[in-house]
């Protein structure tokens, strides 16, 4: 058997059950703990990574809005949102990671719990309420750690409006974390698609949209001008409960705009099978998302002809799933809850999939 199957097989039969036995946010916390102290044992990072990568017949680079990727599949935003443990991934194997929600001011997110399991439908329902140490705290950490150009995969950071802030503060709010983090970002991720931060999405509507997007834009450049480098590719994160008018409202938006990208997508809020009998608020992700995500993509491909390079995130559990993202012309994919279910392995299996 594989050394990868072995992993994979240890970590089903063993890790799994004892972590599904706590509380979800309890398990992740620790898993969070685990995975910063494999990234801080010296010389363990580097052999993983080694003997996580894909073998060199197979493994040219993605390029994509201007980076270089050693394979399809990242972290997607939310499991490490503060930026503590994300050195691991490059050990396990992934192609990228995004930390973050980053807010400008921290924030203790909804009260808990705020998250729950649904191990037969493969899937978890979440409120967290983008807890997180704020944007500050964010670059503090980032300052110690080699940058951009200086890192074995791109990291990509991804920023939402406070709770506090009133919707008509936002782009302000956006400002701050744009500039106290942009330093540090391979790439940049609007995300204006949660359902549990309240008006969030409303973000989402043109004249807003167009308002932060521009702001953003604009400081981009700036900033670029001013150091003389290239801007930082900023991506949108949209939601995946979108309107055909809606999506195609933003985007016309992204591509007036010559924003670098889309991420498709968030958490569902449509309750469908035995989710519409579950008496708890939040967002739903994993196998329920799948194939809404994969539609999603799919109409931003065929509507933009392909020109907006798409980041393919729902769902997505096996290499299967991932193809179906590909097929629908995502150029990069992102996994969360696949790997809650399937294991940290999983990113390794499916780049080695695509990858063939
Ligand atoms: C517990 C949890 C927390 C999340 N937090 C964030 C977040 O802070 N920012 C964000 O953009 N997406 C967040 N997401 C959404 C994921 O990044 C992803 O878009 C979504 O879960 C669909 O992918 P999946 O089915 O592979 O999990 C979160 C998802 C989960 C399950």
């Amino acid at each position: 058997m594989a050394s990868r199957q072995i992993m994979s097989v240890v970590y089903k039969s063993l890790v799994k059950p004892l972590l599904f036995r706590l509380e979800p946010e309890w398990a992740h916390e620790l898993a969070i703990d685990a995975l910063s102290i494999l990234a801080r044992t010296p010389g363990l990072p580097g052999w993983m990574k080694a003997w996580n990568q894909l073998p060199e017949s197979s493994s040219s680079p993605i390029e994509a809005f201007g980076l270089s990727f050693p394979n399809r599949v990242g972290l997607a935003a939310g499991f490490d949102k503060n930026a503590v443990c994300w050195p691991a991934f490059e050990a396990l194997g992934f192609g990228h990671v995004e930390i973050g929600t980053v807010t400008a001011k921290p924030q203790p997110g909804n009260p808990k719990p705020r998250m729950f399991r649904f191990p037969e439908q493969g899937a978890l329902l979440n409120r967290m309420g983008f807890n997180n140490v704020g944007a500050d705290a964010v670059a503090e950490r980032l300052r110690e750690l080699p940058g951009p150009g200086e890192r074995g995969i791109p990291l990509g950071i991804n920023i939402g409006k406070s709770k506090l802030v009133p919707l008509d503060e936002a782009v302000a709010d956006y400002r701050h974390s744009f500039l106290t983090l942009a330093d540090y970002a391979d790439y940049l991720v609007v995300n204006v698609s949660s359902p549990n931060t309240p008006d969030l999405r409303k973000l989402q509507e043109e004249s807003r949209l167009l308002d932060l997007l521009g702001e953003l834009r604009r400081l981009n450049h700036e900033r670029a001008e001013q150091a003389d480098k290239q801007p930082i590719p900023i991506l949108l994160k949209i939601a995946p409960d979108l309107s055909d008018p809606q999506l195609d409202a933003i985007l016309g938006i992204l591509m007036d705009l010559e924003l670098a990208g889309i991420i498709a997508t968030n958490t569902t809020m449509v309750r469908e099978g035995i989710f519409e009998t579950v008496d708890e608020v939040g967002g739903i992700s994993g196998n329920p998302v799948e194939s809404i995500s994969t539609e999603v993509i799919a109409r931003i491909y065929d509507r933009t002809e392909g020109r907006l390079p798409i980041i393919g995130v729902g769902g997505i559990s096996s290499p299967d799933t991932a193809k179906r993202k590909i097929d629908a012309g995502a150029t990069l994919v992102q996994i969360y809850t696949g790997m809650v279910y399937g294991g940290p392995f999983l990113a390794k299996r499916i780049a080695r999939a695509l990858a063939e």
